[in-house]
């Protein structure tokens, strides 16, 4: 089984330290919800966030919607084996059920985001909620939720390595529970404690990539490792 987390995510809501600013309180009536109850984003908020600690980098729920259907869609969960979770910056625990189907239009996605971080629970009424939000939840909490052989962190300034070569020498290990976690930021580094919390941090090219790019790499590269075991192929 992998987990993908996406940790120190760049998703929350506007803070209330910017809810009186112009460009939030216009944004927000365009859509006719209060300032604090819609998401943060830098395409819309890029003024408003300079007064933010680390604006530059925050509101970026596109990362967390473009993470989601990359994972949700990819044939490691039609198989299965693939556990999806988002920490947020604001130590909030995303967790996603695999059969969860994401809107692929981005505003929809934004909407069905501000209902989870209200209601905590989307369809709050279900008995096995879809996408379910837990508070207080550090990096290492959210670890705890998963019975790992082994986690690596993704990082341009890991160890270099071929990731191919890589997973398979993992399944030669025996290591069945394989957490990887990748940073769901622009720029900058994991604000989370995570050379503490890693069994290895790994480079899988010489450049930094974009989150998806490494998502991609990540599934593709695992699906054909385990076809390696898959006594039907
Ligand atoms: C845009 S990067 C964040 C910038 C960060 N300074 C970096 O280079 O890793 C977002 C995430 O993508 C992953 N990533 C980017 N480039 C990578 C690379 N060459 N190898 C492995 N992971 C990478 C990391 O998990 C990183 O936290």
């Amino acid at each position: 089984m992998l987990t993908l987390i996406l940790a120190d995510a760049e998703l929350e809501l506007v803070p209330e330290q910017i809810c009186n600013h112009p460009q939030v309180r216009a944004s927000a009536e365009r859509r006719g919800k209060s300032p604090s109850k819609i998401l943060l984003d830098a395409t819309l908020h890029h003024i408003a966030q300079r007064r933010l600690s680390q604006g530059r980098r925050r509101g970026r729920p596109d990362i967390a919607h473009a993470f989601l259907l990359l994972c949700l869609d990819s044939i490691v969960n039609q198989y299965h084996k693939l556990r999806t979770l988002i920490h947020t910056r604001n130590n909030e625990l995303i967790e996603v059920a695999p059969e969860t189907r994401i809107p692929r239009n981005y505003n929809r996605f934004v909407g069905l985001m501000e209902q989870l971080f209200e209601e905590n629970a989307v369809p709050v009424t279900a008995d096995k909620p879809l996408l379910v939000l837990h508070r207080n939840k550090s990096l290492k909490n959210c670890l705890s939720v998963v019975n790992a052989d082994k986690i690596i962190i993704f990082s341009s300034t890991g160890k270099p390595i071929s990731l191919s070569e890589y997973f398979r020498s993992l399944h030669y290990t025996e290591v069945s529970e394989l957490v990887c976690i990748i940073g769901g930021f622009p720029e900058g580094e994991f604000i989370s404690p995570v050379t503490k919390l890693a069994d290895e941090i790994i480079s899988i090219h010489g450049s930094e990539l974009k989150v998806w790019t490494v998502v991609s790499e990540i599934l593709v590269n695992y699906r054909n490792a385990l076809l390696i075991k898959d006594p039907k192929n």
